[in-house]
């Protein structure tokens, strides 16, 4: 059974490394903890958030209810042939997981190496970088409703998977504890190294047929020199999604920035990168009290030391204001506010 504790700081569970406290916190390291908890009169009185790393999460004040960290450890693999479904414990670090499949020669997210967090919330916003997002691989997850207290298998239709986005953001949101993720991988992957930075930095290391090991590798080298670390300086990577826009709304921004950076998004939109658009404005690397932008990328924020949520989100509102100024374009947050 899980230990409830009472009065917790939430520092060390949230990678902005917000100073905030929640009124009560449990860890679950099983599903039958899990059963059990939700079957307590906790569950039915108290406002619940449901946590893995906390590495995509701002907190703007103590979370007065009830924070569920889901701890479930262990990974398992079937092979048949080529493909292996490889099915990890929700509470698994997300890179770890990626480390344990680039070992065994499994292929699929390689790409998606060091991206912060647990495997749990890998689906929430179908994590993505360098060219792949979790649904190119995604085979189910199970997950338990917290009103009823029971499990659901959701396969990859069910998830309404978009850019940044699933049905458990939507409506599903907050109704679910998802405790396991299965992924469909394969022993003879396609490589995907269309980025450009990675075939750069291929070109770089003269690897010419890079194996799955090279590509996470490169993809680990990359982000670490983008990116600032959370455990020296907080942040939950980028604050903003990069804004997809209608071909009728990019046109006149094309004509006035024609060095806007921009890539084709599904059904002829445009996908415009929101650091370009927040550099532009003049926020890049700028320091705000104990907030800021980083220096090697405007669209993660950061705090310096002891910024509280209201300010770094004050400062998120500023660069709102600031981009729809000059480019008329909205940003919408990617991190969840609390
Ligand atoms: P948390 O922050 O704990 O939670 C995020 C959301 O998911 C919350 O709404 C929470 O309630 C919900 N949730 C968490 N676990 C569960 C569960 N088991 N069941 C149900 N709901 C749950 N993201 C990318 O997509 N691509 C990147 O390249 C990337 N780079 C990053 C770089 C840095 C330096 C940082 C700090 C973050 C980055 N992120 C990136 C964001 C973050 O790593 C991902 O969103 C990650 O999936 C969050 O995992 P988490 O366990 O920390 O989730
Ligand atoms: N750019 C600038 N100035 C900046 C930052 C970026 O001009 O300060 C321009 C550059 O031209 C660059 C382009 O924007 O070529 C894109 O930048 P980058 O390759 O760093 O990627 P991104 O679009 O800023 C997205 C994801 C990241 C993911 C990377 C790599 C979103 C919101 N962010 O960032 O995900 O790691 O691509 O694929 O889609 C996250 O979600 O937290 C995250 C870090």
């Amino acid at each position: 059974m899980s230990v409830l504790q009472e009065s917790i700081s939430l520092k060390p569970y949230n990678t902005f490394g917000i100073l905030v406290n929640a009124r009560y916190f449990a860890e679950i390291v099983n599903e039958g903890d899990l059963v059990q908890l939700l079957k307590s009169r906790l569950i039915q009185e108290q406002k619940l958030l449901v946590l893995g790393g906390g590495s995509n999460i701002l907190f703007t004040k103590d979370f007065n209810g009830l924070v569920i960290k889901v701890a479930i450890q262990g990974i398992k693999s079937i092979e048949d042939g080529d493909n292996v479904i490889v099915t990890s414990g929700a509470g698994v670090v997300w890179n770890d997981l990626v480390q344990y499949c680039v070992q065994r020669g499994f292929g699929g997210i390689e790409n998606l190496s060091l991206i912060p967090g647990t495997v749990g919330a890998s689906p929430i916003q179908n994590i993505g970088a360098y060219g792949v997002e979790l649904k190119d691989v995604f085979e189910s997850c199970v997950a338990y409703e917290i009103a009823t207290g029971r499990a659901k298998v959701f396969n990859y239709k069910d998830c309404r998977f978009g850019y940044r986005d699933s049905i458990f953001k939507n409506e599903l949101k907050g109704r679910y504890i998802i405790t396991s993720v299965s992924l469909k991988l394969s022993k003879s992957p396609d490589l995907n190294i269309q980025y450009g930075a990675i075939k750069e930095e291929l070109a770089n290391r003269n690897i010419a047929s890079p194996t799955i090991s090279d590509v996470s590798a490169v993809v680990s080298y990359i982000r670490v020199s983008k990116l600032p670390d959370p455990s020296t300086i907080g942040n939950a990577g980028s604050f903003f999604k990069n804004p997809v826009i209608g071909q009728d709304e990019f046109a006149p921004i094309l004509k006035q920035f024609p060095g806007i950076v921009h890539y084709p998004a599904p059904n002829g939109r445009v996908k415009l990168a929101a650091g370009w658009l927040i550099e532009q404005c003049g926020f890049k690397g700028i320091v705000s009290g104990e907030t800021g932008t980083w220096k090697n990328q405007a669209l993660v924020l950061v705090n310096h030391g002891h910024a509280t949520g209201q300010e770094v989100y004050s400062f998120s509102e500023q660069i709102v204001v600031a981009v729809d100024a000059k480019f008329h374009v909205g940003l919408e947050r990617e991190v969840n506010i609390l």
